[in-house]
């Protein structure tokens, strides 16, 4: 090979390193501040689910019985967020992200009984450092579908090493039978857009009625059995 030859492609090479190192100390740069929000959320949603393990364990010790069957939490993925910002028609900048977007911590807290999910929201909503936003009361208004939840958009503050940032949190409370019923409906319509139809709105709204009743007649045993109430 001839050296001129050699040490053109030398050349380029090193030329291509640096170029790619360039670009890569560029796009770090740029994702660091969604990287951080991103972070802020995470922190959020801990301070979330620990005021609730701090209130199953406080109603645990007062009622002999946890109020809370399991907690989940999730961070949107940025493909999801990227979807919903575009679907929305807000820019897709880390300010708009954080200004709009109001699910990007989740909570989601099931519930042994009905009455357990307004206990649980009163108590963390009477917290003096959290706000609500929002609250969507799917259980006293179920969505067409059947569809029922405790929704609440809430604010709180998280600490950080200089400075205090306020960041929002969505929470969902629901009891078993109300996850479960969720967690099949998602199943059925997954990836599948499904024409408007009566039939299957008609059939899932049944199921999510029988799991609701259940839940009421459940909750009036443990009332008969717990606490006396033989005429609920
Ligand atoms: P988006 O957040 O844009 O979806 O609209 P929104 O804020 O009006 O939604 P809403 O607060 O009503 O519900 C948001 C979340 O609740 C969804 O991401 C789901 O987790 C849950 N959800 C709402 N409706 C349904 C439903 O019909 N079926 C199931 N399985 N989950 C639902
Ligand atoms: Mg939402």
């Amino acid at each position: 090979m001839e050296p001129e030859y050699l040490y053109n492609r030398l050349t380029v090479h090193f030329l291509e390193q640096l170029q790619n190192q360039k670009i890569s100390s560029m796009v770090r740069k740029s994702i660091q501040p969604y990287k951080e929000l991103m972070s802020y959320y995470s922190c959020a949603m801990m301070e979330v689910e620990m005021k609730f393990k701090v209130l199953s364990e406080e109603l645990s010790m007062r009622d002999d019985r946890n109020p809370i069957e399991s907690i989940r939490t999730r961070l949107k993925t940025p493909e999801s967020i990227r979807e919903k910002m575009v679907r929305k028609g807000y820019p897709l900048t880390v300010e708009s992200i954080e200004e709009n977007l109001h699910d990007i911590a989740g909570v989601r807290v099931i519930c042994s009984f009905p009455s357990d999910i307004y206990t649980l929201a009163e108590a963390l909503l009477k917290q003096d450092d959290v706000r609500l936003i929002e609250k969507k009361d799917y259980i006293k208004h179920p969505k067409a579908n059947g569809y029922r939840s405790l929704h609440l958009i809430v604010e709180i503050p998280i600490f950080l090493h200089d400075h205090k940032k306020t960041m929002k949190v969505e929470v969902q409370l629901r009891t078993i039978s109300m996850d479960w019923w969720a967690s099949l409906e998602q199943t059925i319509r997954y990836k599948k857009d499904l024409p408007d139809s009566d039939f299957i709105e008609k059939e899932l709204n049944e199921c999510a009625e029988m799991g609701a009743a259940m839940d009421a007649r459940m909750e009036r045993l443990y009332g008969m059995v717990w606490e006396g109430n033989r005429d609920l």
